[in-house]
């Protein structure tokens, strides 16, 4: 790999304040797409702004793809990742829906450990920091007819992220969304596309400014099936099962969804995936059944809900506590990325 170094490194943030998303590293990762040829010319160079045709097809037609996920260190200074080839086997599924060309799933994976290794000291070690990885994928052909795109770049910026919970982990408010929708059956909801995050604004804008944190998201041809929480799936625990949307093509198919998933099976619990109406969820509220709900996503890794408001009904969770199996999921996952729990399903990749 050809690795353009810079003259002068950046001094590094102060790792005990660092939020989500605002600082990146020294270098980048870059590679670009031609028809005929594939990939080509991947390198990691200076991490800085780089120049586009202002006809380049993505800013016109939005041909857009992106994953994130995260790198940990471990006490004994090993970097350990989570997952990694699952994130890119999701990317080739984004890109694949979007009419954009595959990566190699390996060759991408060795790059990111390159460039991972080479920013090792950007990784913060306090407790649940990270760096962050922002794979991204886009079109670049100067070009204004709406066709799939001949010329494409793929990039990975690496940025410091704080804890998601620097005050402790707390229940949020959540705002059942009944007017906008954020995706379809046949639409684009499964891929990781820029276009799914625009659509989905003004709602989050809506609910922020009436003091919830996040939306949660009901099927775009009924309105009445829960599907995910912002940028992370749900769970419901209701009388000692647990109900989470299906993959049927609406929602991301979540990497830590998957993983709270088999932790949770493994653990004996019932996992139904299946469709599940908001008004069930109300009425296991009425009954006394509804025991958890959390939402599961790489940023925040499990995150407790507290209350829904739906028509403005608003239900409490639990009193808004944060539940056993919630607390218990946070701490095995978080657990395991950090390797102070062991790691049975071989997610991790250390070096
Ligand atoms: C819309 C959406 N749903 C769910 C998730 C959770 O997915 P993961 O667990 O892979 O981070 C994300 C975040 O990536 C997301 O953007």
């Amino acid at each position: 790999m050809k690795i353009i170094k810079r003259e002068i490194l950046k001094d590094k943030p102060d790792f005990s304040n660092l939020g989500f998303g605002t600082i990146f590293t020294d270098y980048m990762f870059m590679m670009d797409y031609e028809e005929g040829k594939g990939w080509i010319d991947p390198r990691i160079e200076p991490y800085g702004p780089i120049s586009l045709e202002p006809s380049a097809m993505v800013f016109h037609y939005g041909q857009e793809t992106f994953e994130g996920l995260k790198a940990y260190k471990a006490d004994n200074g090993d970097v350990r990742m989570f997952r990694v080839k699952d994130n890119l086997a999701r990317l080739n599924r984004s890109n694949d829906r979007m009419g954009m060309p595959a990566i190699d799933v390996d060759f991408v994976f060795d790059a990111i450990k390159t460039l991972v290794d080479l920013e090792r000291d950007w990784i913060p070690t306090k407790p649940e920091t990270s760096l962050y990885v922002r794979p991204f994928m886009f079109a670049i052909d100067p070009f204004l007819g709406v066709r799939a795109a001949s010329q494409y770049k793929l990039m990975v910026i690496l940025s410091p992220v704080g804890a998601y919970y620097p005050e402790g982990m707390n229940p949020t408010k959540i705002y059942v969304e009944d007017e906008y929708i954020r995706a379809a059956v046949g639409g684009t909801g499964e891929a990781k596309t820029g276009g799914n995050y625009a659509a989905s604004i003004k709602a989050f804008e809506k609910a922020r400014a009436a003091g919830y944190s996040q939306v949660l998201w009901l099927d775009g041809k009924e309105k009445k099936y829960v599907e995910e929480v912002g940028t992370s799936n749900a769970f419901f625990k209701i009388d000692g099962r647990i109900v989470t949307a299906p993959l049927e093509g609406t929602i991301l198919p979540g990497i830590t969804r998957n993983t709270a998933i088999q932790i949770m099976r493994e653990w004996g619990f019932e996992v139904d995936e299946r469709r599940m109406t908001i008004d069930e969820v109300y009425a296991a509220e009425r009954r006394g059944l509804l025991e958890e709900v959390f939402a599961t996503g790489t940023a925040a890794v499990i995150s407790p809900i507290g209350s829904l408001t739906y028509k403005g009904d608003t239900i409490e969770i639990n009193r808004m506590k944060i539940g056993s199996l919630t607390k218990k999921l946070y701490e095995t996952i978080t657990g395991i990325q950090y390797g102070t729990i062991e790691d049975p399903f071989e997610w991790i990749t250390i070096f």
